[in-house]
């Protein structure tokens, strides 16, 4: 259940992290929040490089934070945009975050509004190997 879940603080984490984007070529700053299973959280932001195709999603630098620091057991996720349009997160970060979760909740949110939705509405039929 998400009602355990305080996602206002999240937002707030993904939001401080979106402060830290390092975006020359687009402007458009995104954080993310990973809240794991004890209460504790990893940040990212987006990476941009000059070779365009190099750059990391916010979404992405959190879950190789996270994972690379031992942690793969994830609650939820908070993403937040500097703009006032609002999108969901892209498709390459809704297939490595079900690597780890499926139906993980996921909070996007931008300037002016938020939407709590899960993996399982964002990427049904996700690829997955474990059914193997
Ligand atoms: N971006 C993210 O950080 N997450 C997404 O889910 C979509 C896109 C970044 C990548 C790039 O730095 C900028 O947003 C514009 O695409």
């Amino acid at each position: 259940m998400n009602s355990n879940i305080d996602f206002d603080a999240l937002l707030e984490q993904a939001k401080a992290a979106s402060e830290k984007a390092y975006v020359p070529y687009s402007g458009y700053r995104v954080g993310a929040a990973l809240l794991c299973s004890d209460g504790s959280f990893f940040t990212g932001c987006n990476v941009e490089n000059a070779s365009y195709s190099l750059t990391l999603c916010a979404e992405r630098v959190a879950v190789v934070k996270a994972v690379s620091a031992g942690w793969k057991d994830f609650s939820a996720i908070a993403i937040y945009v500097e703009d006032d349009e609002l999108f969901p997160p892209c498709g390459a970060c809704r297939q490595v975050l079900a690597e780890f979760n499926p139906e993980l909740p996921v909070l996007y949110a931008n300037r002016n509004e938020s939407v709590l939705t899960d993996l399982g509405v964002l990427l049904p039929q996700a690829f997955s190997l474990s059914d193997r």
